[in-house]
């Protein structure tokens, strides 16, 4: 008899689960978010689109109808767990059965030198970057558990590993959001539960106009995102989508985020002198 637990089916693929078919996106009423909810609506999938602001997750629940899809909005602060709990509760009633997938993608930025940032700013950040995740995986975890199968995109960042001055903070929150999918996509594994994790550089969003970034910069900032950011936010969307179906944990969509997650791996303290003289070299 054929032992499950041969080395060769310790590695071979599972083929991709309909991880698509009943999703959850939060902060869907802008940039990722919103294109991860129309590229799930693409392939066939009934999405749950919440956002802090009702308005803007209606908006997107709009344009999932005109694709011919099915979709409903929800309005959740995920930087508060008796919201998510009541968005896990709400997708399950919607779509008659568990969620399939989650996608933790709400976030905010936030910019200044360490020694400008009040608590204030910190705690904003982190509830909802950090706690935000974490809330969405505490209560969708369980409902795909008692389904037997189930998916997780943790939209971090970059920013998880660069270490670039000036986003203390927000650098924080998305290292603990890169923490925690390399260890739910380890722990879950067996749940045939799957994570992926991803981990963009620029992506023209309205995510400088909605945070909380310095004078000094932000016109500067919003500029090179909107200018010269190297993919869109649709491209982002669709290529994470397809690296979870391949059963991949990382997405690094651009090259300069792969570029720099290759030398931040290769010598961490080479590369974080050569950031230390960079940013002297240009304050
Ligand atoms: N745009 C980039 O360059 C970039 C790069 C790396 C990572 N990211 C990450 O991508 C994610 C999406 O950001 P974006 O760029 O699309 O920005 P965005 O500002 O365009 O969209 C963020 C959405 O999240 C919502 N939101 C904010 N606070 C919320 C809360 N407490 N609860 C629920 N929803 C909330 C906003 O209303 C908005 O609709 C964030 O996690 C961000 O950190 C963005």
């Amino acid at each position: 008899m054929k032992s499950p637990f041969s080395m060769k089916s310790l590695f071979t693929r599972k083929p991709a689960p309909s991880s698509h078919a009943y999703a959850v996106v939060t902060g869907a009423g802008s940039g990722i978010g919103r294109s991860f909810a129309l590229e799930l609506a693409k392939r066939h999938g009934s999405v749950v689109c919440s956002d802090i602001n009702l308005a803007a997750a209606e908006e997107t629940v709009n344009r999932i109808r005109q694709a011919g899809a099915t979709g409903h909005a929800v309005q959740c602060d995920v930087g508060d767990a008796a919201q998510v709990k009541a968005l896990a509760e709400k997708a399950e009633t919607f779509f008659g059965q568990p969620a399939t997938l989650v996608i933790n993608n709400a976030g905010v930025g936030l910019g200044g030198r360490f020694d400008e940032l009040t608590l204030e700013d910190w705690k904003w950040c982190t509830d909802v970057n950090l706690w935000g995740v974490i809330h969405g995986c505490h209560y969708f975890v369980p409902q795909f558990k008692r389904l037997g199968r189930g998916a997780i995109i943790n939209v971090a960042s970059a920013a998880s590993y660069t270490a670039a001055p000036e986003m203390s903070a927000y650098n924080v929150t998305k290292a603990g959001v890169l923490a925690l999918s390399e260890t739910l996509s380890a722990e879950l594994k067996k749940y045939d539960i799957r994570v992926n994790v991803l981990c963009p550089t620029l992506v023209p969003t309205n995510i400088i106009k909605n945070g909380r970034i310095p004078g000094r910069y932000s016109k500067l900032a919003d500029h090179a995102l909107m200018n010269y950011a190297m993919t869109t936010s649709d491209d982002v969307a669709r290529l994470t989508l397809d690296r979870l179906d391949r059963g991949q944990l990382y997405t690094t969509p651009q090259i300069d985020a792969k570029l720099f997650w290759m030398m931040k791996r290769a010598s961490p303290a080479l590369y974080t002198r050569f950031l230390g003289l960079s940013y002297r070299l240009f304050k």
